[in-house]
């Protein structure tokens, strides 16, 4: 699949997202090894803080669905820059592959980083 080919799945997938808060949806599509997609986007909640991430979503779609060997992850929202992944999720998606690569995406326009460039020091103990 081409990177075009994945950031337009994420795309599709922040079609589904749940923003009445930021009313900012996000999509996200996860390669796996052997290729396999699982997408996911952001799910707000009137708590805010229990909101949980469009990345977030589409790993633990994985996970759950015995898939832990990330390949590739698009992130795609239509945002003034470059939709890269927030703290919260290049911590979360590094404990199971730090060296996975991530396309930032906005409307026409991306950028392609190994995750340990975004996040180089990860908690670990
Ligand atoms: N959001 C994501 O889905 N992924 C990120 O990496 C950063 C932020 C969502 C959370 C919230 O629903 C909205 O974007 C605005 O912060």
């Amino acid at each position: 699949m081409t990177d075009r080919e994945l950031i337009n799945l994420a795309k599709e997938a922040s079609k589904n997202a749940y923003v009445p808060y930021s009313r900012f949806p996000v999509g996200a599509a996860l390669e796996c090894r052997g290729g396999i997609v699982f997408t996911g986007c952001n799910i707000e909640n009137a708590a805010l803080g229990s909101t949980i991430c469009a990345e977030r979503t589409a790993a633990c779609k994985a996970i759950s669905e015995g898939h832990r060997d990330f390949v590739r992850i698009a992130v795609y929202g239509e945002g003034e820059g470059y939709c890269y992944p927030c703290g919260a999720c290049r911590q979360f998606l590094a404990e199971f592959a730090p060296e996975m690569e991530v396309l930032s995406a906005k409307k026409d326009r991306y950028v392609s980083n190994k995750l340990s460039e975004l996040l180089p020091h990860t908690f670990n103990f």
